[in-house]
């Protein structure tokens, strides 16, 4: 038999396990093996019922990701016609799920007439995740098993569930004791099977799913949930396929799910999301980095500072049961810190996040003091003070001094030179930045900065950490900004200039949301703070001494004491978490506009986006370019995960791909003509972009 599968019988049971290392992925190589063992089983007369397994740790993760876009997606026997034929089949066969059922893998696990699984088992749909709906069966089969609305549920959220949800569900018949025991009890349930003569596959519970929600369910889901989808297709594509299972029999249903889910394919939406996926795991990999490089042990953690960030920082140890000590100053900012923390939990309690247990499970991993011997033994300690250059080397001087050798030193500023951070210790292999991003327990991104002499084991420590405490990393070369910021400025350039020439906050705003971002750059400003900005601004004031025009109007609010939503008055007036366009700025622009003679126009929505866009997309090369970023899908991930950037659209890097570079390039030239002497200044195309364009490359790369 082929080395994917493995094949054994055993009174009267032939046991199937699949062995495609990592992940079991559904692959044409493994599709055409299973299919072959599952005849081999059925045309056997010794073999009364079949167990399907997943070799190691999980059952599968689903279809191979990598085939999507290309003729290997389909490529017989394809994903929905192995399960159809799966159920065809006259022996019970049986799933024997273990670790996680996922995406086609939990299909597969549907096609079978019975399921068992194990305490730790997981079962989800999380295709939509990738633009994508269920498309071997699971749209129809599952409502047909447990009902429309917790099988609807599974699909939009993408989440997976428990095993014992799973049970309760009836998405599993059975629970084995352990994961251990797992195939023996596959085979004495299946002994059972036999003995009750249960038939190969039992009726389902819903065989009519629409009888087990109201008529007028799915009109009012969509008016419940269609707002939050923005311009997303998937969501849109699983609700028309669930219906689909409501109204037409099996096989018609069936047909109709893989039109769908054809359509998802082909999206520009999906591969967007695929392209993010892939960018997510390589992220983790470092040119020149050995992938089995010693790492640093990390068992303590130390956070210098309770403040906003540090806060923050600190839950995410404790959330992954890495105990911490956070250290302060004074002890009323350490309790003000500590009680902040607690806070935070509180309200993860109150919405059912967590219970109350493990809210104190987790404040005793979170320890205070205001004494650095008690930080002398962590193994990695990360600094979230003042960001003040002197402030923090003062407390790098101090960590040279207590911490053990070894240790990890980390600083958490978002605009700071680490180099000259990590220049104050003896250590400086030791030192990196590690910039969290606000709020620090929720948000994915980590920008991980690898100063000059950073040690390969120091940045491969972290990227490992990073993904034990469930964020995404990224590596970052030493810059203003770093990847993130550095690509705002420009962005946030054009936004304000725009607000200057004539273009009025809510537009500018309404033509980035539309394209799906969160929030557009100028209510973003009003919620960073227009204060935070300013002094952001006023430290690097060299950098744009020759042209500040543009910000005169971020200037003049800041002046006016409007720093945004904290004071009720930025960009925009806020009542409560209202925001109302504001008159006074229109007219505070139109003010400066004529002391600067800026002329002000009617500017459209195509300039608006391409203004921002252009100029994000064209830092974002040129960080490329200087070697900041190592690769333009750890920019779009920075974007997707720090920023609000819609990961349909894919980072924008990926989204200039699909708009053109030469498109692009024009565009930048465009403006740079078009706009007197600020064009002149600011719309100069990165070097790497011409270079791209002259070469006749369609993706970006560095060359
Ligand atoms: N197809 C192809 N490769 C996959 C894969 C998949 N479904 N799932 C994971 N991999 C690969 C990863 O790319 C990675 O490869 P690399 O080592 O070369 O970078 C390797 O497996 C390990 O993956 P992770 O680094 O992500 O390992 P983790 O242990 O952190 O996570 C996981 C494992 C939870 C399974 C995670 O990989 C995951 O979420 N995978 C995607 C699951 C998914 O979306 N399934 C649905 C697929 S679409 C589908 O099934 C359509 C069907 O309805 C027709
Ligand atoms: P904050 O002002 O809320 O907290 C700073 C804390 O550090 C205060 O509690 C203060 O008492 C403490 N502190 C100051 N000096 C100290 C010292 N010598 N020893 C021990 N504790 C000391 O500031 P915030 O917002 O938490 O920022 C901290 C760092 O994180 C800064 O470098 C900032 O640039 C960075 N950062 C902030 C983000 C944000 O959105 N707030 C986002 C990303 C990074």
């Amino acid at each position: 038999m082929n080395s994917l599968i493995r094949y054994q019988v055993e009174d009267g049971l032939a046991l199937i396990t699949l062995a495609r290392p990592p992940v079991n992925a559904l692959g044409q190589t493994l599709r055409a093996a299973v299919l072959d063992a599952c005849q081999r089983a059925a045309s056997d007369a010794s073999v009364r019922a079949i167990i399907l397994h997943g070799d190691g740790k999980l059952f599968s993760a689903g279809a191979d990701i990598s085939e999507f876009g290309s003729a290997a997606s389909f490529a017989a026997p394809s994903l929905p016609d192995l399960l159809s034929r799966l159920t065809q089949l006259d022996k019970p066969l049986i799933a024997a799920l273990s670790g996680l059922a996922l995406g086609g893998g939990l299909e597969l696990a549907l096609a079978c007439g019975y399921r068992i699984g194990e305490p730790s088992l997981r079962l989800g749909l999380p295709e939509i995740s990738l633009g994508l709906l269920p498309g071997a069966g699971g749209t129809q089969r599952l409502p047909r098993l447990i009902g429309v609305a917790p099988a609807l549920d599974m699909m939009i959220s993408g989440l997976p569930i428990d095993a014992n949800r799973a049970l309760e569900l009836g998405l599993l018949d059975r629970l084995a004791a352990s994961a251990d025991t797992l195939v023996e009890a596959a085979r004495a349930f299946a002994l059972d099977l036999l003995g009750d003569l249960a038939p190969a596959r039992p009726q389902t519970p819903f065989a009519e799913p629409a009888a087990s929600v109201a008529e007028d369910f799915f009109q009012q889901y969509r008016q419940t949930h269609e707002p939050r989808w923005k311009n997303r297709l998937a969501p849109r594509l699983v609700l028309a396929a669930v219906e689909a299972a409501c109204v037409l029999p099996l096989q018609a249903g069936l047909e109709r799910e893989l039109a769908l889910f054809k359509q998802a394919e082909d999206s520009a939406q999906s591969a967007a999301l695929r392209h993010l996926f892939f960018a997510e795991r390589e992220a983790g990999r470092i040119p020149g980095i050995a992938e089995d490089i010693a790492l640093r042990p990390v068992a303590r953690v130390a956070v210098i500072g309770a403040g906003t960030m540090g806060g923050g920082i600190a839950m995410n140890f404790a959330n992954a049961g890495i105990p911490v000590v956070v250290l302060e100053q004074k002890s009323e900012a350490l309790e003000r810190g500590l009680a902040n923390v607690r806070r935070n939990y509180e309200s993860s309690v109150s919405r059912g996040k967590l219970n109350a247990e493990q809210l104190e499970q987790r404040m005793q991993l979170l320890v205070g003091t205001l004494d650095y011997a008690d930080i002398a033994d962590a193994d990695l300690v990360i600094e979230a003070v003042f960001e003040k250059l002197e402030i923090k080397q003062q407390v790098f001087r101090t960590l040279d001094e207590v911490c053990k050798p070894g240790a990890i030193l980390a600083s958490n500023t978002s605009s700071l030179d680490v180099d000259a951070i990590a220049a104050v210790t003896r250590r400086p292999q030791d030192v990196i930045g590690l910039h969290f991003f606000s709020p620090a327990n929720v948000m994915r991104l980590l920008e991980v900065v690898r100063a000059r002499e950073t040690a390969p084991d120091v940045l491969a420590t972290t990227l490992r950490l990073a993904k034990r405490i469930g964020k995404v990393a990224v590596v970052s070369g030493v810059c203003f900004g770093f990847i993130g910021n550095r690509m705002l400025e420009p962005y946030n350039r054009e936004a304000h200039r725009l607000v200057l020439e004539g273009a009025t906050p809510a537009r500018v705003d309404g033509v980035l949301t539309d394209l799906g971002l969160n929030m557009g750059a100028l209510t973003m400003t009003d919620l960073a703070g227009i204060d935070v900005n300013f002094l952001v601004r006023d430290s690097n004031r060299s950098a744009f001494a020759d042209d500040a025009s543009y910000y005169r109007v971020g200037d003049a609010l800041y002046s006016l004491g409007r720093y945004g939503q904290k004071t009720g008055r930025g960009f925009y007036l806020y009542e409560g978490r209202q925001r109302r366009d504001d008159d006074e700025v229109v007219a505070l622009a139109e003010r400066l506009a004529s002391e600067l003679q800026v002329e002000r126009r009617l500017i459209g929505d195509a300039e608006i986006h391409d203004r921002c866009l252009f100029m994000l997309i064209n830092e974002g090369i040129q960080l490329l370019d200087e070697g900041i970023a190592l690769r333009a899908g750890d920019i779009d991930l920075v974007w997707t995960n720090g920023y609000g950037f819609p990961a349909w659209v894919g980072g924008p890097l990926h989204y200039a791909e699909q708009l053109g570079l030469d498109k692009v390039l024009d565009g930048i030239h465009r403006y740079r003509d078009s706009l007197g002497t600020y064009g002149q200044r600011w719309f100069q195309p990165a070097p790497l972009l011409e270079r791209l364009v002259a070469a006749g490359k369609t993706r970006i790369e560095k060359i």
